[in-house]
């Protein structure tokens, strides 16, 4: 696979060429954007645009809008919960296929970044605590996507490992820790995958801003890894000319405004750039168009794609390997899940999450997928009439957020003598129209005004709160009645999406009736920064609905649990818990829903609970309810999954991708707040599982951790330096799923070391009775270090215990070898 991205000759031939034909402004500006997403076509040598979109879980595609649907697969968590890098390898297909699809070239995904705090507010769509685990997953998401013919650009190199201060904060790191960890996936991901593509962070790394990593960059990712693609900024990460091209950074997005273009051909005539600098970057970026079949007179990297795939079954099959059943109590000799529906005739089903799915993260990670099953959906369809019941519990949310469920509204766009100019739809009442993504007929320069407008139709009855989110000045209107009319003024803070991303306003309250539409309106004279480096319109309307007493809803739904034999609580965090642009402040769950969580468990016994989180929350209450299914972010069809694994027809798949800590205090590593500008890593090389075991303390649920619905018995462990070979046997009453998991413990060490890690692993399968063996290659550098002193890898030599597990504590078999 990975062979297929090797440029062959002829790619190498055609972009000399046409680098030959380029004049130093032609070079310029193709290394900078034209516009949010794509690069400028030039003609004169064949050569077409190359448009790029976000990713990880889906492709957006250039616009923000729900009329450009897309798949939306779980999150990236999640895809790690599977640990299965053949099954990261088929989602990376269904997106190459999408990216086709919508004409896009350039897939800004997979995010490799570590998990390194729990805090982290892009948690949710990074891998992993573990280099070896995210490396994994990554490689085969990448080989996945390029065997449909479509870049990557694996993100963000390196160490955007928390939101706080993203633009600016200096992530202080030790040689060892930055080779061992941070860098380790991309490293991997070079080596079995050779991407097309990386993303520059905005952060940076011991005092240089990654854009401008001439280290990083030029000699450890080029020199080191023989990396052959492109380097594409952050978005408005590239900061300065000279330092960004000196840097390694061959592309600065996004346009028209860059630090490359035209100030780019300008240092070059004034010598502070040699013009061969700047043919390096114009090849990469040639050969980046050759393998995406944008070059005339070459042809692409891929000629045949791969079949088509469902996306619809495959985001189903994602979602159910990934759920990650924590805990599963058995009464009577028989466990709590799954549950058989020829036993259980009446469950209930609680919380807000349940019926308003949250099915993927916030920030630029956002799809719009065609629907949503939502677990109310999901279980509704799959049990017989009449079983469920229904309560809402608690909602997660007591903040405003986009104006979703109940409102049809759209964009009217008017010049500045009032004249229409044209119409949007808008998903959730956001309008985020950057650079040219306008709704047709409307231009920036006649845009005076913008109305969200349309109709509401209540959900309940009662006090209805609404509010906006975005910069300016806006005049709200609902039922015919003016609620606000005023200017939120900028909150000086420094990320430019924040007027995305940040806190929404409350602007008034209306009494509105169940059922009955109203009509709504949100006016907004577009609101222009002098010298933005973005040409933008993004604001929201934002809306709450009634807040009904938080004790009747928990004594409602406490009532709908007595009477049923199972309940099912979902409980989940909101868009303003785990998004990007910002870190979490803590790990509790919104809202009252752990309060939910004890009243329900205490009146039903058979209490299971669903987390519906794209990261780790703290759950007090674990030991007090029958069973725990993490969920994450389950993607479009998360509800069907869901009730494929509650009632038995699938097992859940995960096992956990990073540790889950009893509370946040309990955390070895937590800090993501930096001081003067700086984030010292301090804990080195002890993150995660590597830094609860040096401190000993013991989390809610370990690295590796999940049950399915059968047990093994692992039979035989055989162990060489290149592989470890595993014999293991389903011993229970169906056929089932086990992730064979390989640490490494060195045996009276000589350097400073974890005392465990993660050395490899492989998912096999078995019918009941039956055994299986999982092969197990160990990569050299599991046996290695970084040497500080002497800047290389370096083999440990000595004794190792081999541990063939199911979870890192959960040991079934171990061996010694000598290396
Ligand atoms: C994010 C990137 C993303 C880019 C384009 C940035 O703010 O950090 O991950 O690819 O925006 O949406």
């Amino acid at each position: 696979m990975a062979g297929a991205s090797v440029p062959t000759p002829a790619h190498s031939e055609a972009v000399e060429t046409a680098l030959g034909k380029l004049d130093l402004e032609a070079k310029a500006r193709l290394l900078a954007g034209q516009d949010m997403w794509s690069l400028p076509a030039l003609p004169e040598i064949g050569l077409r645009s190359l448009v790029m979109s976000d990713g990880p879980i889906g492709v957006r595609g250039v616009h923000w809008t729900a009329e450009d649907p897309s798949i939306a697969l779980p999150s990236p968590t999640a895809l790690a919960a599977t640990w299965d890098p053949d099954l990261a390898r088929r989602a990376g297909t269904l997106l190459a296929q999408e990216a086709r699809r919508k004409g896009v070239h350039v897939l800004l995904a997979p995010t490799v970044n570590l998990h390194r705090s729990p805090l982290g507010g892009r948690h949710f769509e990074c891998y992993s605590e573990d280099p070896c685990l995210t490396g994994e997953i990554g490689s085969g998401y990448v080989n996945g996507v390029q065997s449909g013919g479509v870049a990557t650009t694996v993100k963000h190199f390196v160490a955007n490992d928390a939101e706080t201060d993203r633009f600016t904060v200096d992530n202080v790191i030790d040689p060892r820790p930055l080779r061992e960890l941070y860098l380790a996936p991309f490293e991997t991901i070079v080596e079995k995958a050779r991407p097309w593509g990386f993303m520059a962070a905005y952060n940076k790394v011991n005092g240089v801003t990654m854009t401008e990593h001439q280290h990083l960059q030029n000699e450890v990712l080029r020199g080191e890894w023989g990396f052959d693609g492109i380097i594409v900024s952050d978005w408005m990460a590239a900061r300065s000319t000279v330092g960004a091209i000196l840097g390694g950074l061959d592309i600065a997005m996004p346009g028209p405004r860059t630090v490359y273009g035209d100030a780019l051909a300008a240092a070059v005539r004034k010598g502070d750039v040699e013009e061969s600098t700047v043919d390096e970057a114009v090849r990469n970026v040639l050969r980046l168009a050759a393998r995406v079949g944008l070059l005339d007179g070459v042809d692409p990297a891929v000629t045949d794609p791969p079949a088509p795939v469902d996306g619809r079954a495959l985001a189903r099959e994602v979602a159910r390997r990934a759920f990650v059943l924590v805990r599963n109590e058995v009464r009577d000799r028989r466990p709590t899940l799954p549950i058989d529906p020829a036993r259980v005739r009446t469950l209930a089903l609680i919380g807000a999450a349940a019926r308003d799915a949250r099915v993927l993260g916030g920030g630029s990670a956002t799809v719009f997928p065609e629907h949503v099953v939502s677990p109310l959906a999901g279980l509704t369809a799959a049990l017989p009439e009449g079983a469920l019941t229904y309560a809402v519990g608690a909602d997660p949310s007591d903040e405003l957020a986009p104006a979703a469920q109940g409102f049809e509204l759209r964009a009217v766009c008017r010049d500045a003598e009032g004249n229409v100019l044209g119409t949007g739809s808008l998903p959730g009442g956001q309008v985020q129209w950057i650079g040219d993504d306008l709704p047709a007929g409307v231009t920036h320069e006649a845009l005076h005004s913008v109305e969200v407008t349309g109709t509401f139709t209540p959900r309940e009855s009662g006090e209805h709160t609404f509010g906006t989110r975005g910069i300016g000045a806006f005049t709200l209107r609902v039922d015919g009645r003016l609620l606000w009319d005023g200017t939120q003024a900028m909150s000086g803070a420094a990320d430019p999406f924040e007027a995305f991303f940040g806190a929404p306003a409350e602007r008034g309250r209306a009494h509105l009736t169940e059922g009955v539409p109203v009509e709504v309106s949100l006016l907004h004279p577009v609101h222009r920064t002098p010298g933005a480096p973005l040409t933008a319109v993004m604001f929201s309307l934002t809306h709450l609905g009634p807040r009904r007493d938080g004790d009747e809803l928990i004594a409602e739904a406490v009532e709908t649990a007595r009477n049923a034999e199972v309940a099912v609580v979902v409980v989940a965090t909101t868009d303003r818990v785990e998004s990007e642009g910002f870190d979490r402040r803590d790990l509790s769950l919104p809202g009252r829903q752990d309060d939910l969580v004890r009243a329900v468990a205490a009146a039903n016994p058979n209490t299971v609970v669903v987390v519906n989180s794209g990261s780790p929350v703290e759950l007090p209450w674990r030991g007090d309810v029958a069973a725990v299914l993490l969920s994450w972010f389950p993607g479009q069809e998360g509800g069907a999954a869901l009730a494929d694994v509650l009632l038995g027809h699938t097992e859940p798949g995960g096992r956990l991708p990073t540790t889950w800590p009893t509370a946040l205090a309990a955390a070895p590593v937590a800090e993501v707040q930096p001081t003067d500008g700086q984030l010292p890593y301090v804990e080195g090389l002890f993150i995660g599982y590597r830094a609860y075991d040096k401190a000993a303390v013991t989390p809610a649920y370990p690295f590796g951790h999940g049950f399915g619905y059968t047990s093994w018995e692992y039979e035989s462990l055989e162990v060489t330096r290149a592989r470890a070979k595993v014999r293991i046997r389903n011993t229970g009453g169906r056929a089932g799923r086990e992730t064979v998991q390989i640490y490494l413990a060195p045996v009276a060490d000589t350097v400073e070391r974890p005392v465990r890690w993660l050395a490899g692993f492989a998912s096999v399968e078995a019918a009941a009775g039956a055994s299986v063996e999982a092969d197990i290659p160990l990569r050299g550098r599991t046996f290695e270090i970084w040497d500080e002193a002497a800047s290389r890898w370096t083999f440990v030599p000595g004794q190792y215990e081999v541990r063939a597990c199911h979870s890192l504590t959960d040991v079934r078999l171990t061996a010694t070898l000598e290396v």
